[in-house]
């Protein structure tokens, strides 16, 4: 399909940054609910929450760089450290052809490791990263820099609609990577419906790379989410501030703290931010007042832990046919690769 076919079929705004970086973006963004609307709506109910994907503006994006290099949190470390012993194992799988699709901007780091795989067997090699947020440009110039033969194709959407956008685009390979255990934000219930949508979307010759982190000791979960030097307290607490910013709200910072554990039947870390007085809190752009009382949670994120059985079940159940699991026993964490069924 011509760009021009494309663009007009799907309604991408097509940019075009230089010759070997460019960007589409959907014309009408699909509606997407405001900061401040799914704020009003996630606050004022009897169990407040806050979504994790609101955990990344500028300095949360900092502090999760920060937390990746925790010594308790084991979970870059050990799916980077995956990818760098599997490089020659990932290569007999992957055509000359095969491009690159990356759900999330991802880390600089892995999106080279698998560039390195990619790039050592083709003469050029295609990148596409689909991020909701505006992919950072300066990370993809970086990325060219170190890649000769490397083109970036950025997709600005959700993960579903920059999906369907790479399978309508032509009939290239792809090799769909979800690293860092982001699936693990997900509830079980619309993990699985992300699962099945991303093997109907596939062809017969894709593949689809997820790396999850595992069941293990709760104590070792539970001080990978309550770190010693207290970032991902940081982490957690930011998020007020971004609402303190960009929200015209008054949250007292020190008036909460951070709270994690490990809910061994839900297979869940759940954070919360938990509040250490009475307290009335005003959010000017979301309309919202809110009393707060001590000891009340404001649940911030989940973090799915699963065994190896179980996600092998899952992905045969949306559609799957596993090739290959690396898995690393010490700190269990594993990396699937996966064709459609
Ligand atoms: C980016 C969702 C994989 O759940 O481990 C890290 C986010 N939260 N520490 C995770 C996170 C607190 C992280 N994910």
């Amino acid at each position: 399909m011509s760009t021009k076919t494309l663009q007009k079929s799907l309604r991408y705004r097509h940019f075009e940054i230089n010759s070997r970086l460019r960007y589409f973006k959907p014309e009408s963004a699909k509606s997407n609910k405001t900061f401040a609307e799914e704020i009003s709506r996630s606050l004022n109910q009897k169990e407040k929450s806050i979504n994790p994907k609101f955990f990344y503006d500028i300095k949360g994006s900092e502090l999760f760089d920060d937390i990746c290099e925790l010594p308790e949190y084991y979970l870059t470390r050990t799916e980077t450290n995956l990818l760098k012993t599997i490089g020659n194992e990932l290569e007999k799988f992957v055509t000359a052809d095969m491009r690159l699709v990356e759900l999330g901007s991802g880390s600089a780091v892995k999106t080279r490791l698998l560039l390195d795989v990619l790039t050592k067997i083709q003469n050029k090699t295609e990148y596409f990263p689909i991020d909701i947020s505006d992919v950072l440009q300066e990370s993809s110039l970086k990325l060219l820099e170190g890649y000769e033969n490397l083109s970036i194709t950025g997709v600005i959407d959700s993960y579903e609609g920059g999906l369907e956008f790479v399978e309508k685009y032509d009939n290239k390979p792809n090799l769909i990577a979800f690293l860092g255990s982001s699936f693990g934000n997900f509830t079980p219930e619309f993990g699985f419906a992300f699962l099945q949508k991303i093997s109907s979307i596939m062809k017969n010759n894709d593949l689809f790379f997820i790396g999850l982190d595992l069941i293990k000791d709760k104590v070792v979960l539970e001080n990978a989410y309550d770190d010693s030097a207290g970032i991902t307290a940081n982490f957690n607490l930011n998020i007020l501030s971004r609402i303190n910013a960009e929200l015209n709200a008054n949250f007292v910072i020190s008036q909460f703290a951070h709270y994690s554990l490990y809910n061994e039947k839900e297979q869940r870390i759940e954070m919360y931010l938990r509040s250490l007085e009475d307290q009335k809190v005003e959010i000017k752009k979301a309309n919202l007042q809110l009393s707060i009382e001590k000891d009340e949670l404001i649940h911030t994120e989940h973090s799915h832990k699963y065994s190896i059985s179980q996600i092998k079940n899952i992905m045969h159940k949306a559609g799957f046919e596993i090739e290959k699991i690396w898995h690393d026993t010490n700190k269990p964490y594993a990396l699937f690769l996966a064709s459609k069924n």
